[in-house]
């Protein structure tokens, strides 16, 4: 039988990325040091790359599903719900024994416009309620943390416009914790938010909306700073800000892990990378209450940041033929492991 060049390929870069795997993978490496997991995104396009779905199963043991748990996704139109490549995700997860974060219930991005278009507090309470109850309902048990609230502030610490916040002021933060810790009590529930790896009015704005939570015995058990984080630029403050998020005592997460450099891409920038990747990980290793680090993507061939921010690239730790980059090799040291 033939096989063309270009399986060849895959399946080489598949051996490479198994054979050349550390003498254990980063979610075990991570666990010998007391946390939770090291973990990564998944979705039905990852699960459809070999080279991406070998690199998923070896080295990561928490998942985050890319989009198929968005509103827009599950509940198009309403009371209308798909969950075909949720369930698929979630199936995958549990027969290759690994764990989900559910990602997201409520975010001003991904909404249909049948939800964007409710201008009465009744009607959207209700709508949260029931979207927040079947969705969080159908996998009891079976994800691990959700991200309830996504990217509430802006840059300047005031709340975004959205329709949650237009009309419900605050009150649709609680309102989504309550609705989720009433769908699956032992859920560890997170509000996620970016651009709080430096101090500023957005963490300032943060810190004040935990206190206020905390205040209202609200059931919220972790922030997720997903650190999108660019290259010499917002890395170095990281450790700072992530030990101010745990001084709440709620548990924290990196959620959405990524390292931009700015194109062109050469071996200094990839160097200065390493380093970068081994900070943010010594970072949560040396809080008590960082339960585990998650990438946003396993190969530069497939992260985001290309398509959003074309003068940036590169920013994983797998180059676009699947090849472990130097910054991998450097988040293994940190672990403790030998970069195979
Ligand atoms: O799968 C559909 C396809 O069937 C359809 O033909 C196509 C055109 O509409 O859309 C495809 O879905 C796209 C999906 O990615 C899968 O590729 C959506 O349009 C697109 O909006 C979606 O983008 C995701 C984006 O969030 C918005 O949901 C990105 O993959 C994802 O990386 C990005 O992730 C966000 C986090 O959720 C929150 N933090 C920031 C982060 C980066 O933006």
């Amino acid at each position: 039988m033939k096989i063309s060049s270009t399986a060849l390929g895959a399946l080489c870069a598949i051996r490479l990325a198994v054979t050349e795997t550390s003498a254990e993978s980063l979610n075990a490496m991570m666990k010998a040091k007391g946390k939770l997991y090291f973990g990564n995104i998944v979705d039905t396009n990852t699960l459809a790359e070999p080279n991406a779905t070998e690199i998923l199963k070896t080295e990561f043991g928490m998942f985050t599903p890319e989009y198929s748990m968005k509103w827009n996704f599950i509940q198009a139109s309403q009371g209308k719900f798909t969950f075909d490549n949720s369930d698929k995700v979630v199936d995958w997860a549990r027969k290759n024994d690994k764990q989900i974060r559910g990602h997201t219930l409520v975010w001003h991005q991904n909404i249909p416009d049948w939800v964007d278009a409710i201008t009465d507090k009744a009607s959207l309470t209700k709508v949260i309620e029931n979207h927040i109850g079947k969705v969080v309902g159908r996998y009891r048990g079976r994800v691990y943390a959700w991200d309830v609230v996504n990217e509430v502030f802006n840059e300047n610490g005031t709340f975004r416009n959205s329709v949650f916040h237009r009309v419900l002021g605050q009150d649709f933060i609680p309102l989504a914790f309550e609705a989720a810790h009433k769908a699956d009590p032992n859920a560890r529930l997170y509000i996620n938010e970016y651009n709080l790896d430096f101090p500023g009015p957005k963490i300032d704005a943060m810190m004040n909306l935990i206190q206020s939570l905390q205040s209202k015995n609200v059931s919220i058990h972790g922030i997720g700073t997903q650190s999108h984080l660019t290259s010499n630029k917002t890395v170095d403050t990281v450790p700072a800000q992530l030990k101010r998020l745990a001084s709440t005592k709620l548990d924290v997460a990196i959620t959405e892990l990524d390292i931009r450099l700015k194109r062109p891409v050469d071996d200094e920038k990839l160097a200065k990378q390493k380093q970068e990747y081994e900070l943010v990980t010594r970072a949560c290793l040396e809080i008590n209450n960082c339960v585990g680090v998650s990438m946003w993507g396993v190969s530069d061939k497939d992260s985001w940041i290309p398509s959003t921010l074309p003068e940036f690239d590169a920013p994983l730790l797998w180059n676009k033929k699947f090849e472990r980059k130097v910054a991998y090799k450097g988040v293994v040291g940190v672990l403790g492991g030998e970069p195979g």
